[in-house]
């Protein structure tokens, strides 16, 4: 059985049309494109919560929809921005109550080390409703825990914009090291080009519910294509420290 997600000829009207991408192990990708795209309509295709209306979405093989929601669960995660939940529990137990479709070890020990991990260490004993919005994200990174490590399919709805720059590169750290290890295959919403640029491996442009550029950071974020798609005047520099591209606002 491949492990793969794949859309072929995916329509969801009026927002998507004629998708057809797929994501593989090992791979950090991510969608991006101006406001009203379509980007976040896609995350919920993708992860079953829309259904398309035309064309196939598929998880190793086998429609989404023929999945089952226990079953579905082990397999992926999703993390948005605020997140409340309609009961005041501490962090701690949040963290247990996501981990429970995996069946895995919840003893305070393990907790504990998934906390020191994912950096929710400093926000034990501290009620989950009460966080921040990067506080929570985090504590939902927390919950993908399996054994060593999270597992599966983890999609993310702009997961850095309401961090401060040391959680932004903890976080974005984090999840390239784990999907090269293998486990975890991500992909995320990110409309900062210059994170996607560092840790992407592959950036989806989506504009009008379409995909219209696709491939490397080097591939996508060239300023010609960026002015088409986004309208905005901009200058492809480059990292200092490692040559990805990085995009500048023209003043
Ligand atoms: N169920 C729906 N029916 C009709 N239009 C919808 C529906 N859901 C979303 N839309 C519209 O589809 C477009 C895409 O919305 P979406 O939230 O996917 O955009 P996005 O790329 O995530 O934008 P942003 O960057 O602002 O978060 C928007 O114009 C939105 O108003
Ligand atoms: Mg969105």
């Amino acid at each position: 059985m491949a492990n793969r997600l794949q859309t072929v000829n995916l329509y969801y009207s009026p927002v998507l049309r004629d998708i057809t991408l797929t994501l593989v192990p090992g791979e950090l990708v991510a969608l991006i494109g101006p406001n009203g795209a379509g980007k976040s309509t896609l995350l919920r295709v993708l992860t079953g919560y829309l259904p398309p209306d035309n064309g196939h979405c598929l998880l190793n093989d086998k429609p989404l929809s023929a999945w089952t929601p226990q079953a579905l669960s082990r397999q992926r995660a999703v993390m948005r921005q605020q997140n409340q939940l309609g009961f005041d529990w501490p962090v701690e137990d949040v963290i247990t109550m996501g981990r429970a479709p995996w069946e895995q070890s919840n003893s305070r020990k393990v907790v504990e080390q998934i906390m020191a991990l994912t950096g929710c260490a400093p926000l034990s004993g501290r009620k989950y409703n009460a966080l921040s919005g990067g506080e929570q994200q985090r504590v939902q990174l927390a919950q993908l825990w399996v054994n060593d490590a999270p597992q599966g399919w983890l999609f993310l709805d702009e997961p850095t914009s309401a961090l401060d720059l040391y959680h932004q590169q903890h976080l974005l750290r984090l999840l390239k090291n784990l999907t090269q290890a293998g486990n975890l295959h991500v992909c995320a919403v990110l409309h900062d080009l210059n994170l996607a640029a560092l840790w992407a491996d592959r950036l989806i442009l989506l504009h009008e519910g379409e995909i219209v550029a696709q491939g490397s950071p080097q591939q996508v974020l060239q300023a010609e294509t960026l002015s088409r798609w986004y309208g905005a005047e901009v200058h492809i520099g480059q990292h200092p420290g490692n040559h990805a591209p990085q995009v500048f606002l023209a003043p």
